[in-house]
């Protein structure tokens, strides 16, 4: 029976004939050098190395030199196998889309379709076949500075977002010109490294494993990704790379992933200092035995054909195995047929589709988390406007994981210039990113008196984010602080705009702030959605996808989280439910005996969800179809269905998330006080109703138990819908 390999890419039997007999005339070192990728930034170097027959390198920065490397391999080895062309293409490649922190904040998933779609052509088009992208490691911990890359706190935004890349890189079909291999990274549980410090160790519940960490990657696998990279960290004392147990009997036997397991950069080499291999040797073989596919580093075989490993040191079928899914994935891009590309239609720069394309996208990512008294937006013609901060000027907009080719974004001054023209604009620094400087800081404060009002651009730089960018201190960096509280006291109206790429501390200012947008890291077309929004020619729709803590302390803070045996939560009760104050925000207990910090309020500062809008929005009662069901009728696939009406009740058009929660009141393990189940966005202009509708079904009701089996149990479950976590309107559905 035909069984997908990759993307819809069925099994065929013709192909693994021609496949069977090409692996039968290999030798042991042709089949090794197939496994591994290397870095060569040099085209010469590369070249050798596809002379040696590797299977993978990393893009040489042109078609020009990729079609070089490709003729290499197809002409000068033996076999003439084409190569996998590999880069990290993660929000953009000539045209930069927002980080994909931001993305989720869209809660809108064809905002990465569209990135994924486009990227996928630019980079294609170059003769990169295979992105390192999307992460889809779930995020708890805003310290760890990659959480910039993946799509936030929760496991089902990250599944819904990971898919929706995975969709948009691989296209209709692998074998399409513009198609390009998806890797779900990093397998798995990268995201808990113990203190947010990049790269530490994990230790995990088999049910928070599964629940959280593993649950994005089983959607990426059934989204067709083509290929998974394993994590740098360990699961349970053995690093992911040498881990036989979550990549062979986890990820290719119980999911039947038919795909490729690649290792991170140098994961392999990393075993000996992780202190579980011996030498180098004992490390690929650890790996390759684990299930490990392709090395990262260009370790296995050398440029003159030397092995480290001989035969024996790994089972032949293994290493066939590993060699098979290689050359499978070379066979779906249709590279034995032609792996060249046209060098005159290279797309070295963005186009006006494009950018057109990454601006709304960058629209979509904006979250305005305070308008105290309607700062926002400035409709007023001929405003005086002073623009203050380390990010009115700072080109830095597009964010961690960009390759130096990507087309520079502009400042923000200048967006304000072009698309508020009749604003009369002024500029001044306030204060560098990092050093604080008295003077620029009462320049600020004194211009502040000839204007009407003030935006202050703040944040973090991006070389703050991203890999081996963890932070301990998650407060604006610098002067900043200081120079919000400056414009505070000069009693103008002003609103903050935040360009950053995780949740920040705000808690010294925020108080203080009327206005506060966050901008995250928007890439290309950012500062241009950021001066729409504050004309109002856009409306600000997303919402947090990551809890914004306190204070660093906090973290890791999410809304998921367990009851715990004594929960801080106020005594009210509202329709028998106990309000649970850490997800309803400030307000403190007179209860000691309770799970709290004694010197914090309630709750983060902002959670997650979060998000307000010019204009605004009312939901009507949940209407269910069905309140109870058998387990048995849900197994077969019955599902509550339930609808609500959403309504635009305020006096400019505008979009609203919409986000479904559930909770299960009993269960055999203690379950979070809230799961997102569903979402949409939705675009209503003003008055206008519309009817939404979700069904929950038996992957929505279950969980993963500490035996790794799916449980749905009896009983009530909690549904709550609405704009966020506070406020909703909500119902009780049984199982029997
Ligand atoms: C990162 C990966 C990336 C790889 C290749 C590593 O350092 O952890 O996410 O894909 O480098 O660039």
């Amino acid at each position: 029976m035909a069984t997908p390999i990759a993307g819809n890419v069925q099994r065929s039997e013709a192909v693994e004939a021609v496949l069977e007999e090409l692996l039968a005339s290999m030798t042991w070192e042709q089949k090794l050098a197939q496994l591994q990728i290397a870095f060569r930034p040099r085209l010469e170097d590369a070249k050798d190395l596809a002379r040696g027959g590797i299977g993978a390198v990393f893009w040489p920065r042109s078609a020009e030199a990729t079609n070089e490397l490709q003729r290499t391999a197809r002409e000068e080895t033996p076999h003439g196998i084409p190569l996998l062309v590999g880069l990290d293409v993660v929000h953009g490649q000539r045209t930069t889309f927002p980080v994909p922190l931001a993305q989720a904040a869209s809660f809108d998933p064809a905002v990465a379709g569209a990135d994924a779609r486009i990227s996928a052509k630019e980079a294609a088009s170059g003769g990169v076949n295979w992105t390192f992208s999307p992460m889809v490691d779930v995020s708890r911990d805003p310290r760890w500075g990659r959480v910039v890359e993946g799509f936030g706190e929760d496991t089902h935004v990250n599944s819904v977002f990971g898919a929706a890349k995975i969709r948009g890189y691989q296209g209709e079909s692998l074998a399409n010109e513009d198609s390009i291999l998806a890797c779900a990274k990093h397998f798995v549980a990268y995201g808990q490294a113990e203190g947010g410090r990049d790269y530490n160790t994990v230790d995990v519940s088999v049910q928070r494993l599964r629940n959280v960490y593993l649950e994005p990657f089983r959607a990426a696998v059934e989204a067709g990704a083509a290929t998974v990279m394993a994590a740098f960290n360990t699961v349970s004392g053995r690093p992911a790379h040498a881990n036989g147990n979550l990549l062979t009997e986890l990820l290719k036997e119980e999911w039947g992933f038919e795909g490729v397991v690649v290792g991170d950069a140098d994961g392999v080499v990393n075993l000996i200092e992780h202190g579980v291999a011996a030498n180098l040797g004992d490390a690929l073989q650890q790996s390759y035995a684990a299930g490990l596919d392709v090395e990262m580093g260009g370790n296995a075989v050398s440029v003159d054909g030397v092995a480290l490993l001989s035969p024996g040191d790994v089972s032949s079928e293994r290493v066939d195995d590993a060699v098979r899914r290689v050359l499978r994935l070379k066979h779906a891009l249709a590279l034995f047929d032609n792996p060249y590309r046209d060098a005159a239609l290279e797309v070295t720069a963005p186009s006006a589709e494009t950018r057109l394309a990454a601006r709304e996208a960058a629209e979509k990512c904006l979250v305005l988390l305070k308008n105290d008294d309607g700062v926002l937006p400035l409709v007023a013609s001929r405003l005086r406007v002073l623009l203050v901060g380390p990010y009115a000027e700072s080109n830095d907009h597009l964010g961690a994981w960009v390759q130096s080719f990507a087309e520079p974004a502009g400042t923000l001054a200048d967006s304000i210039q072009a698309e508020c023209p009749d604003w009369s604009l002024t500029v001044k620094e306030g204060t560098g990113f990092f050093q604080e400087d008295p003077a620029l800081l009462a320049d600020a404060v004194s211009s502040a008196e000839q204007h009407d009002v003030i935006v202050v651009a703040v944040g973090e730089p991006s070389s703050l984010t991203g890999e081996a960018s963890s932070r301990s201190d998650l407060r604006l960096p610098g002067g900043q602080e200081e120079l919000i509280r400056a414009i505070a006291g000069t009693g103008k109206p002003f609103a903050v705009v935040m360009f950053n790429g995780r949740p920040l501390v705000t808690s010294a200012w925020i108080d203080s702030a009327p206005t506060v947008l966050e901008a995250w890291h928007l890439g290309l077309e950012g500062p241009a959605a950021v001066a729409r929004a504050l004309s109002g020619q856009v409306n600000p729709g997303g919402r947090l996808p990551m809890t914004f803590p306190r204070s660093s302390s906090q973290v890791p803070i999410h809304y998921d989280h367990e009851n715990t045996g004594r929960p801080a939560t106020v005594s009210a009760r509202m329709d028998e439910d106990v309000v649970d104050v850490a997800l309803m925000g400030p307000g403190n207990t007179d209860d000691r005996y309770t799970s709290k910090y004694r010197d914090l309020p309630l709750g983060p500062q902002f959670a997650f969800g979060h998000g307000l809008s010019y204009t605004s929005f009312g939901y009507g009662q949940i209407q269910v179809e069905k309140e109870e069901l058998a387990l048995e009728d849900l197994r077969e696939g019955r599902v509550f269905r339930l609808d609500i009406a959403l309504s635009n009740t305020g006096d400019r058009s505008g979009d609203e998330v919409t986000l479904l929660f559930i909770r299960d009141r009993v269960a055999s393990l203690a379950q979070p006080v809230r799961r997102l189940r569903a979402f949409s966005r939705t675009t209503l202009d003003a008055g206008q109703t519309e009817l939404l509708s979700f069904d929950l079904g038996w992957s929505d009701l279950g969980f993963w138990d500490n035996q790794g089996r799916y449980v749905v149990e009896p009983g009530e479950f909690e549904v709550h819908i609405g704009g966020g976590l506070e406020n909703n309107a909500h119902t009780v559905v049984r199982l029997t």
